[in-house]
């Protein structure tokens, strides 16, 4: 295949794409990245000031990024998110549901154990990681169906098949995330059309805000039993960096994607395929 028409396969230039949890650490590098090959995008995200910066950065290297402060959590904000795009990009052509993460309230611990573990903490991760996805694939799927394509991509975890120590409502939640992406695949390609793709990406573990009180020591920021146990439970030997993602983002996304369709892609340096022994 000549270069030109292999670059063609993962050229997203114009690609209009909506991504919440645009404020935090993975999904912010992927919508610098994304708006890097000349997409178009919108974050969305509940933290109003990280999604201005994000996207003032963004746009402070000439790419184009839209701020949309909202509560993936309230479908009348999303409503008003989706209008927001409509006007600023003049539509949608992919979703990244970025947003979402694990709260300490909903961890088990020595001072926590499983049995005594708060159920509306517990209820909030599992609302935040799955009605966080359910909620914009609603609003923003119903503007895919109606014009007939578009991608969704959900960001899943590792989680979502080995479920991990002391976070067992993330953990759930992810696992729901995995399955929601494949029925919501066939029910877009059997209801609305075969030029609809849903998939998710299992990212492994990078350092970010939502687990670094597990990974690092508060005082000392040596790494903690868990964090070491990570790294030497991850056969490329680290943890992962968020620019590492977006080579699956932008295959999964363009067209060199096309027929990828209900599948979640790990991208967690091997940790999935190691047993420890
Ligand atoms: N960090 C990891 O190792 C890791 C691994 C696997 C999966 N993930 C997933 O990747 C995604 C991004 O995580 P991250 O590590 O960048 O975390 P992060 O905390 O940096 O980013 C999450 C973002 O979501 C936003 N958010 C939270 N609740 C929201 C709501 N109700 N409405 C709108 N926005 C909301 C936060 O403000 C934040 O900006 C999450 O879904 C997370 O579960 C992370």
């Amino acid at each position: 295949m000549e270069s030109d028409r292999l670059r063609s396969l993962f050229d997203i230039r114009g690609m209009r794409v909506v991504i919440t949890g645009g404020g935090g650490v993975l999904c912010s590098e992927i919508a610098r990245g994304l708006a890097g090959a000349g997409a178009r995008v919108a974050l969305l995200d509940v933290n109003e000031r990280a999604v201005r910066d994000v996207a003032a950065d963004i746009e402070s290297r000439g790419g184009e990024a839209l701020a949309v402060p909202c509560d993936v959590l309230d479908r009348e904000a999303l409503l008003r998110a989706r209008a927001a795009v409509l006007e600023g990009l003049g539509g949608v052509d992919a979703l990244v549901n970025g947003a979402g993460g694990n709260r300490p309230e909903a961890t088990t611990g020595p001072e926590q154990p499983f049995f005594d573990l708060d159920a509306a903490a517990f209820e909030r991760v599992l609302n935040l990681n799955l009605m966080g996805i359910v909620l914009p694939s609603q609003v923003f799927g119903e503007v895919m169906a109606r014009q007939g394509a578009g991608v969704i991509l959900n960001i899943a975890s590792i989680a979502a098949t080995r479920p991990l120590t002391r976070v067992p409502a993330y953990s759930a939640a992810k696992g729901a995330v995995a399955n929601l992406t494949q029925w919501l695949a066939v029910h877009m390609s059997q209801e609305y059309s075969k030029s609809i793709r849903v998939n998710a990406l299992a990212p492994g573990f990078f350092l970010t805000n939502q687990n670094r009180y597990l990974l690092t020591d508060r005082e000392t920021g040596e790494p903690t039993a868990r964090g070491r146990s990570i790294v030497d439970h991850t056969p490329l030997g680290r943890y992962g960096q968020p620019h590492e993602l977006l080579g699956a983002v932008l295959w999964l996304l363009s067209p060199a994607g096309s027929f990828v369709h209900g599948a979640v892609i790990p991208v967690d340096g091997g940790f999935c395929a190691c047993s420890g022994v």
